[in-house]
């Protein structure tokens, strides 16, 4: 009997309930977490308490306890890279330990984040200029994890923005380049060069064109830049003064690096305190996964969730939709960060995986989704988990009655039956056969899973609990199904591949030995 089957066979048991059947008095509590002002509500899905226990012991035969320890532990639980995994430690408390081969690796994390704070405050405050004066607008240059992380943050905590202006270059496409330097001056702008490895095609090519158009204006453009990146080698040959160099280690993974260094922009844009706040938020939700019971514990519970509409359910993708216009790059952000750590086809032994990997990630914030794609996720064929995330209050505290009519939009269970639109229809006067047809394109079969995460506002604090709880979701789905969450095999073979066909569409070699479908496209762009 395979770790699945028990849960199999809840499902096929059970496959016609209707979800708002399993509502009695209790069932809003018992199916809902609280922790640190937060509110995690599952219980518009299918789960009972039987599916739950089911799904704990999951957890408990794949050992997700044993290795949510090593992991906060430093042990070097990325396998194929033999890295430890460590991002925790870049928002760790002032008296933890961590070791990584035998050394403490936070003094050098409290360190590193003291320059940062240190540089942030300067360009803030005016200490650092460019040529011609106080910097005015940061441009990170960076994709990926070194793009997503800062990008979705600083617009997510635009209203405690206020440094400079910050701006994101991440697409080779010049257009991003171009479109992004429009407008700005060079002479008070600072750039920022993301990247772990400093030897991402896109991200150098980007800062390339960056320092040009600064040259243009700037005596000495390096002295408007600054790295984020692990290889200080490369930054040095760039000309970047190591002064403004900040780096990070191998065990903190692209897209988990938002809370270090490569949070730098946002750091600068909301101030180090409001940085802090940020790690605390994440901090926070980190000793709640830590200490909580699996059947309490945030994180835990949404990643079961997850893989019971998945693995379970079948339902092969999942939308984030956050009623926070704020929140609108954190459907991409979490692409990256679940589909890029748990979308992988081998188990950490080798084998095939036994079930399908992790989900596809979309979404957009409402309520522009349900004037877009609501309609499949009403009516479609496919069942699509619709993840909600709502603050109580937001920010503009003169728009209040606009907030309630967001919230109003959000919270909506119920579908529409035959019954209900044949009345309907009747009521407009309608009768027979044509009764009948307009109200089948009425019902709404409902009993489509959703969840709802709610929190206070929309805060430094309260953006990094989102975060980490994502995170750890990660790391227990993929534990769960026994993926190793911290590579990225996928994208590094992308990267090889677009660099070998670089000088094929120069024109410097030929296309022998590519496929008919590329050669043929090959000519076509050349
Ligand atoms: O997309 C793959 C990836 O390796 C990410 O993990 C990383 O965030 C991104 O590329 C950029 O890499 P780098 O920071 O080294 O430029």
């Amino acid at each position: 009997m395979t770790k699945w089957a028990e849960l199999q066979r809840l499902r096929d048991m059970n496959k016609d309930r209707r979800i708002l059947d399993l509502f009695d008095e209790s069932r809003a509590a018992d199916f809902s977490i609280r922790a640190d002002g937060m509110l995690f509500d599952y219980s518009k899905t299918s789960i009972d308490a039987a599916t739950r226990t089911a799904l704990i012991r999951l957890t408990e035969v794949s050992g997700v306890a044993e290795k949510r320890a090593a992991m906060f532990a430093g042990a070097k639980i990325n396998d194929t890279e033999g890295r430890a995994v460590l991002h925790v430690a870049l928002r760790a408390g002032d008296d933890a330990v961590i070791e990584v081969d035998g050394t403490d690796v936070l003094p050098e994390v409290r360190r590193i984040r003291s320059t940062c704070a240190a540089f942030a405050r300067d360009v803030r405050s005016g200490a650092f200029q460019g040529q011609g004066g106080r910097i005015s607008d940061v441009v990170n240059i960076g994709i990926g994890g070194s793009d997503l992380g800062p990008a979705m943050a600083y617009l997510a905590l635009a209203p405690f923005a206020d440094g400079p202006r910050c701006h994101f270059v991440s697409n080779v496409d010049g257009a991003h380049i171009h479109d992004v330097l429009q407008g700005l001056d060079p002479t008070t702008t600072l750039v920022i060069v993301a990247s772990k490895t400093f030897t991402t095609i896109e991200t150098m090519t980007n800062a390339d064109s960056a320092k040009r158009w600064m040259g243009a204006k700037v005596r000495n453009p390096a002295a408007q830049f600054a790295a984020v990146s692990t290889a200080r080698d490369k930054t040095a040959a760039y000309g970047i003064d190591p002064e403004r160099v900040f780096g990070f280690e191998d065990w903190v993974g692209g897209r988990y690096s938002v809370w270090g260094p490569i949070g730098l922009s946002l750091m600068i844009a909301v101030g180090p305190e409001a940085f802090d706040q940020f790690l605390a938020g994440g901090r926070a939700m980190d000793d709640h996964f830590v200490t909580a019971p699996f059947a309490q514990n945030m994180p835990v519970m949404l990643a079961l969730v997850g893989i019971w509409h998945n693995q379970i359910c079948g339902y092969a993708t999942r939308a984030v939709l956050p009623y926070d216009q704020r929140l609108s790059r954190l459907p991409a952000y979490l692409q990256q960060l679940e589909m890029e750590s748990n979308g992988k086809r081998v188990a950490i032994d080798g084998s095939d995986l036994a079930t399908n990997s992790g989900p596809v990630v979309w979404g957009e914030p409402g309520t522009n989704g349900q004037h877009a794609f609501y309609q499949l996720i009403h009516q479609g064929t496919r069942v699509v988990p619709c993840e909600f995330l709502v603050a109580r209050r937001g920010h503009e505290s003169d728009l209040a009655h606009q907030h309630l009519l967001l919230v109003s939009n959000c919270l909506l269970l119920r579908g529409r039956s035959l019954e209900e639109a044949r009345a309907i229809m009747a009521k407009k006067g309608l009768t027979g056969a044509e009764l009948e047809r307009q109200a089948r394109h009425r019902v709404f079969p409902g009993n489509r899973p959703s969840t709802v995460l709610a929190y206070a506002q929309l805060t430094p604090f309260v953006l990094g609990q989102i975060i980490a709880l994502y995170e750890h979701r990660v790391f227990v789905e993929g534990v769960i199904l026994g993926i190793n969450s911290y590579d990225q095999w996928g994208v590094e073979l992308g990267k090889e591949l677009a660099l070998a066909l670089q000088p094929v569409l120069a024109g410097k070699a030929g296309t022998t030995g590519k496929d008919g479908s590329t050669a043929a496209l090959v000519a076509f762009l050349r």
